[in-house]
């Protein structure tokens, strides 16, 4: 399966960092710096403060805004959350779903990750659903039934002409933050293993056209070796997204095509 049939996307998450300030800064330097002709796609996730100021200094470039997440209520009285329309309205085209950090510190469970991923393609969202296993779930050679649970977890009661637009990322716990990253055969292992479940639970041509991201401790010095494999259409970059010329590094990895 040649894998670079699948457009590559290259993803920050700058989690809870910058002001609206910082975000324009560092979302200028990225766009002034992704080459012409780069023939993948980009995309940037700031916090929900600074996604309208970022979508105004990312305008004239084909660099992507998602958020980091979004609450699968339209509206109403649910104080602290934001809803769908009001990513859209800042400029949002995708929106990161189920990140480990929401599962792990905010207690989101696979439910709440199913009426979210419903939400946003109700609403026209490109969903970014997270999914991994912690080391301990790894260890104890669970990786592949957690990864089952989440995936379809997720996806229970969606049809298979919703999902086109589907993006999965698979983010081992054990590798977020930690500098320690899961090695290119590890995440082909992994992306194999999402595709396949996908292809069973919907069809093998959604299955193949699925793009599959991974993340966990991406760097400038890794990034050529994991976007080699086959079945890794992209990464999701946590810190190493913070500053421009790595970034930008990472978005001009080894194997990237130009037009
Ligand atoms: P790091 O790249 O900082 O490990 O974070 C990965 C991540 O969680 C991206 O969503």
């Amino acid at each position: 399966m040649a894998s670079k049939m699948r457009k590559t996307l290259i993803a920050g998450n700058w989690k809870m960092h910058n002001t609206a300030k910082e975000s324009v800064d560092l979302a200028s330097s990225v766009k002034n710096g992704v080459r012409p002709g780069y023939a993948g796609q980009v995309m940037m996730a700031p916090s929900f403060t600074s996604l309208h100021q970022v979508a105004a200094a990312l305008k004239g470039s084909d660099i992507l805004l998602a958020a980091q997440d979004m609450s699968w209520e339209d509206k109403g009285a649910f104080t602290g959350a934001v809803a769908p329309g009001q990513i859209k309205d800042a400029g949002c085209t995708h929106v990161l779903i189920g990140h480990s950090e929401r599962r792990s510190i905010f207690g989101e469970s696979d439910q709440v990750i199913n009426k979210k991923l419903a939400a946003a393609l109700r609403h026209g969202l490109v969903p970014v659903l997270c999914v991994g296993e912690t080391l301990a779930e790894r260890e104890s050679q669970k990786t592949y039934r957690v990864l089952e649970t989440q995936v379809s977890g997720a996806l229970a009661g969606r049809k298979a002409e919703e999902l086109s637009t589907l993006i999965i990322a698979y983010e081992p716990v054990w590798a977020i933050g930690t500098g320690k990253n899961a090695t290119p055969d590890q995440a082909q292992d992994a992306h194999i293993f999402i595709r396949k479940l996908a292809g069973r639970l919907y069809s093998p041509a959604l299955a193949d056209g699925m793009r599959i991201l991974y993340g966990g401790s991406v760097k400038a010095d890794n990034v050529d070796e994991i976007m080699a494999q086959p079945d890794v259409d992209g990464a999701l970059v946590g810190g190493a997204s913070l500053k421009a010329d790595g970034f930008l590094r990472i978005i001009h990895f080894q194997e990237v095509i130009t037009k």
